[in-house]
């Protein structure tokens, strides 16, 4: 059973890291397969605490090879910036393989983001501003720049020019912005070629030798189903798939080699930036749960937005990503509620629905229909299995399942390593 994906069931921060660590000293591989450093995962090791951004929060793991997939865009000033700051603290980075065909984010993609965005107005969609979309943009665009386009001073020259020629227009003339410099760029990448050379390999062949051999690879996903440019909230969304099925094409595998498909939900909602959010919490319950929960983005720091669990949406994540597991994190967040609200399904226009609208005003305006569950005061920080839990958590823990369309196979009540319950084996 060697192929295991891990995704977010939600709007992203659901606590993915943890999961990786749940599965850690068996792994072998981890693949990034989508998204760049938009991402943000926190975890914490002991009295260590570790923001990750590009890298996949595997990469904390001794002896695990840690691999940036082809779908990935790659910041390299965040990479070796990155990479310096782990290795400082004793992690070995010396593993780490990236794509030859992963793409990269330069300069004009960050600046695009930013003005674009800007441009948007009250259409913004509250981006982390890394040039995620405008990388992603060329890429299906066919301008994009590759890793392996920067091994060949000639090609990688004429491919800057080729990107640069149509948005400096659009920089000067629409967004009166100054134009950037094609030797500029260049010159930026090619100082990352000699520290890129010896990371760089052909990803798809290696993790399928990999799998061929029976080693154990998790498919890490940054960002999450809400998110998905596809099954998302678009245009509310990031510019990856984020599900499962980007794991496939984002690292050159088969479909077929996935085995095990994790999706990881918080006991209750967080969203960052704009879009709908049926289940939002705008007065003191919002406040509460975001003190508790400490829901501040590792990206960009936002506070962010939070609301009840929403039964519809983890049941549309493990129908869209072929969910064979849940891990449910932060149950301890709840603890001190004296009931708590989970949406069972939504109105709309009067009129209810036990699925995700499939259009977007539709979804802008379902309100939540919710069953409210009896709360505890224990302290469930210490419970390392489920007997452990007060009888109430229980009883939340298991109506979320009976409604979310998959099993939970482990519930996290810490934001340590090891504060996780495991109920099933994620690898057997
Ligand atoms: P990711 O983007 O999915 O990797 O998640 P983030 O790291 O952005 O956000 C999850 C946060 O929740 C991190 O600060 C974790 O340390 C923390 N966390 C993860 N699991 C738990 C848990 O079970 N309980 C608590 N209290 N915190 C958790
Ligand atoms: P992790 O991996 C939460 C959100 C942004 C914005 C939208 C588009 O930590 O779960 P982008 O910069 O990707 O073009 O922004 O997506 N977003 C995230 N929200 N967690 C993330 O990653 C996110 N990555 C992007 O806030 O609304
Ligand atoms: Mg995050």
């Amino acid at each position: 059973m060697p192929g295991i994906v891990i995704v977010g069931a939600q709007w992203g921060d659901e606590g993915k890291g943890k999961a990786t660590d749940l599965l850690s000293d068996r792994i072998d591989y981890v693949v990034k397969f989508n998204g760049g450093n938009n991402a943000g995962h926190t975890v914490v090791i002991g009295d260590q605490k570790y923001a990750l951004h590009l890298l996949p929060s595997g990469i904390l793991t001794e002896g695990v090879t840690p691999v940036i997939g082809n779908g990935v865009v790659v910041d390299l000033e965040v990479l070796f910036d990155e990479l310096t700051a782990l290795a400082s603290r004793g992690v070995d980075v010396s593993k780490l393989v990236v794509s030859a065909n992963a793409h990269v984010i330069t300069h004009y993609h960050r600046t695009l983001d930013k003005v674009t965005e800007r441009f948007l107005g009250k259409r913004q969609i509250g981006t982390t501003g890394r040039g995620i979309g405008p990388a992603y943009a060329d890429k299906i665009n066919r301008v994009g720049i590759r890793i392996q386009d920067l091994f060949d001073e000639n090609i990688l020259r004429q491919k800057v020019e080729g990107a640069l020629h149509q948005k400096n227009h659009l920089l000067v003339k629409i967004y009166n912005r100054r134009a950037i410099s094609a030797d500029e760029i260049v010159e930026d990448l090619l100082s990352y070629t000699q520290r890129l050379r010896p990371l760089v390999a052909d990803t798809g062949l290696l993790l399928s030798e990999a799998l061929d051999a029976g080693r154990t690879v998790v498919f890490e996903g940054g960002q999450a189903t809400m998110l998905d440019v596809d099954h998302g909230t678009y245009p509310f969304v990031t510019s990856s798939n984020a599900t499962a099925g980007g794991a496939a094409t984002g690292s050159g595998i088969g479909p077929n080699r996935l085995d095990r498909i994790i999706g990881i939900v918080k006991a209750y909602t967080t969203r960052v930036g704009s879009g709908p959010f049926p289940t939002e919490l705008l007065d003191e319950s919002g406040e509460w749960l975001r003190a508790r929960g400490f829901e501040f983005g590792t990206t960009t720091g936002r506070p962010r937005r939070t609301g009840w669990y929403d039964a519809p949406i983890a049941r549309y994540a493990s129908r869209i990503n072929g969910l064979t597991d849940l891990v449910l994190t932060k149950l301890d967040v709840l603890t001190g509620l004296e009931r708590i609200p989970v949406c069972v399904a939504y109105e709309v226009d009067g009129v209810r629905t036990d699925e995700v609208p499939v259009s977007q005003s539709d979804f802008h305006h379902a309100v939540p229909i919710y069953e409210e569950f009896p709360g505890w005061d224990e302290d469930i920080s210490g419970a390392r299995s489920f007997d452990e839990l007060p009888a109430n958590a229980r009883n939340y823990v298991l109506a979320v399942e009976a409604m979310s369309g998959c099993r939970i196979s482990a519930i996290g009540v810490g934001p340590e390593r090891d504060a996780i319950i495991a109920r099933h084996d994620l690898l057997g």
